[in-house]
């Protein structure tokens, strides 16, 4: 299973890209708002330089001309840039497009299988299907991943799945049970990925029995 870091901030990719956790990054324009800086094609291009592996960054347009011209523009920054394209029906003439292309395309803000349907059959490299922004409304994310991951068997797509809007650790877990390809994490969920209170305290009472040992005679 990859994971992507669902950040813009350098920092943090760095870090988690040290330990082997990041296979890739995926941002958005509230990511980049977030990361504060203005030069946004200069900083894809430091976090592709980082990450060696896919970056998706997001157009802004929101007519499938501007989205193709926007996209052409981003994947031309970087050989690892992948194209983020709103799941509209101008976004999905921008898919077929710059797919076309050849430019690998993340097709975002996908709430439904007939959504991931469309975006596969217009070529897009992948899917993010967003599962918390779905269980806020009181639906089932990880039962859209489940549902997409069953239809793209069924048909052979090649298309992968991106989980995204990951929101705590059980949705990692039950992505993978799930068989999706790529989950894309936030950097606070990935710390909180490698927790486990057992793990402090038992190494809280090896480092106590340490100290005994050192501290008694003979
Ligand atoms: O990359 C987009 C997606 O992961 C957003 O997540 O937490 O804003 O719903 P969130």
């Amino acid at each position: 299973m990859k994971f992507f870091i669902d950040t813009a901030d350098l920092d943090d990719i760095k870090e988690i890209k040290a330990m082997g956790m990041c296979d890739g990054v995926t941002t958005n324009p509230s990511l980049m708002a977030k990361a504060g800086r203005k030069d946004t094609d200069a900083l894809l291009r430091e976090i592709c330089a980082v990450v060696q592996g896919p970056v998706s960054g997001e157009v802004t347009a929101l007519d499938a001309e501007g989205m193709v011209a926007e996209g052409e523009r981003l994947a031309g920054l970087d050989p690892h840039m992948v194209v983020k394209i709103p799941t509209t029906y101008e976004g999905l003439k921008a898919i077929a497009a710059l797919s076309g292309k050849g430019i690998r395309v993340n097709a975002t803000l996908v709430f439904s299988v007939n959504q991931a349907l469309l975006v596969a059959k217009a070529g897009a490299a992948y899917v993010s299907p967003f599962v918390g922004r779905l269980d806020d409304v009181g639906e089932d994310g990880m039962q859209l991943i489940s549902d997409i991951v069953e239809v793209y068997q069924n048909y052979e797509y090649d298309t992968e799945v991106i989980v995204a809007s990951v929101r705590h650790p059980m949705h990692v877990v039950d992505s993978a049970l799930l068989g999706a390809d790529i989950a894309t994490i936030p950097p606070q969920v990935i710390r909180k990925l490698v927790a486990h209170p057992l793990t402090d305290k038992g190494l809280a009472a090896f480092m106590a029995d340490w100290d005994k040992l050192q501290g008694g005679q003979g």
